[in-house]
């Protein structure tokens, strides 16, 4: 009997000890998740410029884009994309991120557009005649996007 009662200090001694592993534990796992956030902070961030937002345009994308838009649209839409008599102008708050996204630019080029906003009739599939890749397409989506906020035309209010 004498001997189980010493024997309780020690083993009290343990419970306590026993509550930091867990403690630590708590804090790794704390240290992993914010390790994780961070890094999916950082590779949301570094996608977001090519995906979706219009602000952070790549100067260089716009030059290029600017070329190939002079060599393949400019026809229609206008060599300052303020449109011609045979296609729509740019420079139209219908053609703002939030009403024509940057996806049906690239169907307009792979596709062709039926006419359904002007009266101008249908547009070809200037991009695949062309042999446009999807890249090549994103290029003057940044030159167009570029010149649109140069004009003031963010996104289309009333859509
Ligand atoms: C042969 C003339 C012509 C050429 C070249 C041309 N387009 Fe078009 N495009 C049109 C016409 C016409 C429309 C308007 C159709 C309508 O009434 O909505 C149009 C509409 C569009 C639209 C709007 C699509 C929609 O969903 O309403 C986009 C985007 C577009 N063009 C992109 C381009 C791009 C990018 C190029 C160059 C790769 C290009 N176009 C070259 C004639 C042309």
């Amino acid at each position: 009997m004498g001997n189980l009662k010493k024997r309780t200090p020690p083993e009290q001694h343990p419970q306590r000890t026993g509550r930091k592993p867990p403690r630590a534990l708590k804090w790794v796992i704390i240290g992993i998740l914010a390790v994780g956030v961070v890094a999916i902070g950082l590779s949301v961030a570094g996608q977001s410029p090519s995906a979706t937002t219009p602000v952070a345009i790549d100067p260089g994308a716009v030059a290029a884009g600017e070329q190939l838009y002079q060599a393949n649209c400019a026809a229609c839409h206008g060599p300052d994309l303020r449109g011609t008599a045979v296609g729509p102008p740019f420079l139209d708050v219908i053609y703002a991120p939030n009403h024509h996204s940057d996806e049906s630019f690239q169907r307009a080029a792979e596709v062709g557009v039926q006419p359904h906003h002007w009266n101008f009739g249908p547009m070809p599939a200037v991009g695949a005649n062309a042999g446009l890749t999807r890249d090549d397409v994103a290029l003057i989506v940044a030159y167009v996007r570029s010149e649109q906020e140069a004009a003031g035309i963010f996104n289309d209010p009333s859509h």
